[in-house]
């Protein structure tokens, strides 16, 4: 049981982008390749945690052992995710998707065709914040969400800031100026309400590892 310290614990992990229709042909979609939630996925499910990933669409196998749901638009990882923690009390809640800020208000049910009047308009409307809506689910609130915050420029100020709007337990900040997407490895520093720490670029498994040994000692010093 020692090296299996979160069995009994369930996550529900969300990764890779979201994909929003423009017409049966067509979308918005963005180059998160999943990786990073894929690699956390499978170090969880290693320690004996019950995991569940609601995916976008990647090019990524799901992690032994791990349960995936695949999805495509936001709305649709949305109430994935509030399907899960409605039929099980989620432990751990880790929102690592790339998910699409905007949707096309009106999804064209056929394809567009090109016509002589110039390009259609696409019109944008704002898709629902999960990682917002889950850290703030009442009763049925994970007892750990993190999120994730990718930025350019001052990442403290910025993941702090989304910590406390968001309503988040912690925050894995990704400085993306360095070449992250897509890529093996990553460079982050976890923010807590108790203070921050720092990992240097290596793999997505090891940073994967690292937030793992995190969530383990979290749970240590608070069983319940
Ligand atoms: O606000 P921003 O997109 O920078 O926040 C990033 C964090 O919020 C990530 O954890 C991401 O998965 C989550 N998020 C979400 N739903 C959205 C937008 C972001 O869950 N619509």
């Amino acid at each position: 049981p020692a090296a299996r310290p979160l069995t009994g614990r369930k996550v529900v992990i969300t990764a890779g982008p979201t994909f929003e229709a423009i017409d049966p042909v067509r979308g918005l979609t963005n180059r998160s390749s999943g990786k990073q939630g894929y690699a956390i996925a499978e170090v969880l499910a290693d320690l004996g945690a019950d995991v569940t990933l609601v995916s976008g669409p990647v090019f990524l196998d799901a992690p032994n052992g791990v349960r995936r749901i695949n999805v495509e638009a936001a709305a649709e990882m949305k109430a994935a995710v509030e399907a899960e923690m409605a039929a099980h009390k989620i432990d751990v809640a880790i929102m690592s998707a790339a998910v699409a800020d905007w949707r096309v208000d009106n999804v064209a049910t056929g394809k567009i065709k090109k016509a002589p009047g110039g390009a259609p308009a696409l019109h944008l409307i704002e898709n629902p914040d999960i990682l917002a809506a889950v850290s703030k689910s009442g009763p049925v609130r994970p007892k750990l969400v993190i999120g994730f915050a990718a930025e350019t420029a001052d990442l403290e100020a910025n993941a702090l800031a989304k910590l406390s709007r968001k309503g988040c337990d912690w925050i894995v900040g990704n400085d993306v100026s360095q070449d992250v997407f897509g890529s093996d490895a990553n460079a982050v520093t976890l923010f807590t309400r108790n203070g921050n720490e720092s990992w240097e670029r290596q793999s997505k498994r090891d940073i994967a590892r690292h937030l793992a040994q995190h969530i383990v000692d979290h749970f240590k010093a608070d069983p319940q």
